[in-house]
C-alpha cells in the first residue's frame, strides 16, 4: 500500500487485513513503531475528528505531526491551474504542496468539493493534481467525492457490533440548512457494498446519488455478493433495516444552485431521523452518522441520545483504523 486514497484501490481481503491490524494495534499498541517519522496534515477545510484523530494515531505510534490550515496563519493556497494570482492566495499548491512534502514522511490532505461543477467534483481533479505533486505516501482526509478514513472506521464499527455481512444497510438522506458534499455518502455506499451488505439508498426526489457513484458501488456489491438500490419510499427502505446511516448532501438535480437547493428542502423538514423511523426496522437496528450532526435537523435528540446511536464508536474508530493505515504506510518491517 503506497497511498490511502480510496477503499476501492484495495481488494476486499486487504481491507479485512487492515481492520485486523487496527484491532491488533488497539489490543497491543506499538508506541515506538513510527519513532522519528513525521506526518504532515494539510487542511483546506475545517475538522474536529480528522484533525485530532490523525494526530492522536501518529502519536500513539511514536511519531510526530504538523498541521497546516491553509490561509489560517499560513499563506492562502491557490488550487486552480492557470490562475492569474492577483487575488488573495499568495502561493500555489504547485509550490506549497511539494514544499510541505519535503518536511514529512507522509502527507494527509483534506480538500472538499467546490460544489459548483458536479463532473469536476466527481473527477476530483484538484485533489488528484495535489496527490500527483507528492512522491511520498498521501492520505485522503476527505476529498470532493471520497472519505476513505471515515469509511474504514465505519466498516470497523459494523464489525465491532457484529452486524452480519448480509444485513440491510440503509443510507438515508437527512436534512441540513445548506448543501453538503457527496464525499461521505459516496464513500459510505461503496464501503457497505464492498462489505457485501444489502444496501438501500433512501433519498427524496432531486437528491439521487449520481450514476457514477451508484455504478461504482454496484460493481463492489457484485464482487462481494451484496446489492445496491435507491428509493424514495421510507417504509420500503426501513422495513427490516439493521443499520440506518444518516447523512446530509446537496441537491443533485440542481447541483451547485443554492437557491433551488434551498427551495427543494422547504418541504423536507421531516427528513430528520426520529424513533418512529425504527418501527419496522430490526429490533437492534443501529443509527450511524459520521459527525458533525445538526441535532433535531438531521437526527433527533431522542435517537442520538438513545440506545441505537453508535456515533461515538464510529468517531473512536477513526483513530483506531488510521493507526493501522499509518503503520502500513510508514513502518519499516522488522527482520
Ligand atoms: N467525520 C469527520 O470527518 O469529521 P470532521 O469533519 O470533524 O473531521
Amino acid at each position: 500500500m503506497n497511498n490511502f486514497l480510496d477503499l476501492a484501490d484495495l481488494q476486499r481481503e486487504q481491507v479485512v487485513e487492515l481492520l485486523e491490524l487496527a484491532e491488533r494495534l488497539a489490543q497491543k499498541p506499538e508506541p515506538h513503531a513510527l519513532a522519528g517519522k513525521i506526518l504532515g496534515l494539510l487542511f483546506f477545510n475545517p475538522s474536529l475528528r480528522t484533525l485530532a484523530s490523525m494526530q492522536a494515531a501518529m502519536a500513539r505510534l511514536g511519531g510526530n505531526s504538523f498541521v497546516i490550515s491553509a490561509g489560517q496563519g499560513t499563506w492562502q493556497l491557490e488550487t486552480r491551474r492557470g490562475a492569474v494570482m492577483n487575488g488573495a492566495p499568495a502561493e500555489h499548491v504547485r509550490e506549497g504542496v511539494p514544499v510541505l512534502a519535503h518536511y514529512c514522511d507522509a502527507l494527509g490532505i483534506r480538500a472538499f468539493a467546490g460544489g459548483v461543477d458536479l463532473d469536476a467534483d466527481l473527477n476530483e481533479t484538484s485533489f488528484k493534481e495535489m496527490v500527483g505533486l507528492v512522491s511520498k505516501p498521501v492520505i485522503n482526509m476527505e476529498s470532493a467525492a471520497n472519505h476513505p478514513c471515515q469509511a474504514l472506521a465505519d466498516w470497523k464499527t459494523l464489525d465491532d457490533l457484529t452486524v452480519p455481512r448480509r444485513a440491510k444497510f440503509v443510507l438515508s438522506w437527512v436534512n441540513h440548512p445548506r448543501a453538503l458534499p457527496l464525499a461521505v455518502p459516496a464513500a459510505t455506499v461503496h464501503m457497505a457494498a464492498m462489505r457485501g451488505m444489502e444496501v438501500v439508498v433512501l433519498r427524496p426526489e432531486g437528491f439521487a446519488l449520481p450514476p457514477a457513484i451508484m455504478q461504482k458501488a454496484a460493481a463492489a456489491a457484485a464482487a462481494a455478493g451484496g446489492s445496491v438500490r435507491e428509493t424514495h419510499d421510507r417504509d420500503d427502505a426501513l422495513t427490516g433495516a439493521h443499520v440506518v446511516y444518516a447523512k446530509e448532501w446537496g441537491s443533485t438535480s440542481h447541483y451547485g444552485n443554492a437557491e433551488i437547493d434551498a427551495r427543494q428542502r422547504t418541504s423536507l423538514a421531516d427528513w430528520c431521523v426520529r424513533d418512529t423511523w425504527f418501527s419496522r426496522a430490526a429490533v437492534d437496528c443501529k443509527l450511524m452518522h459520521c459527525l458533525p450532526v445538526r441535532r433535531n435537523v438531521a437526527v433527533a435528540d431522542e435517537v442520538l441520545d438513545g440506545r441505537r446511536s453508535v456515533v461515538q464508536r464510529e468517531a473512536y474508530n477513526r483513530m483506531v483504523v488510521q493507526t493501522a493505515v499509518l503503520h502500513r504506510l510508514l513502518s519499516t518491517p522488522q527482520h
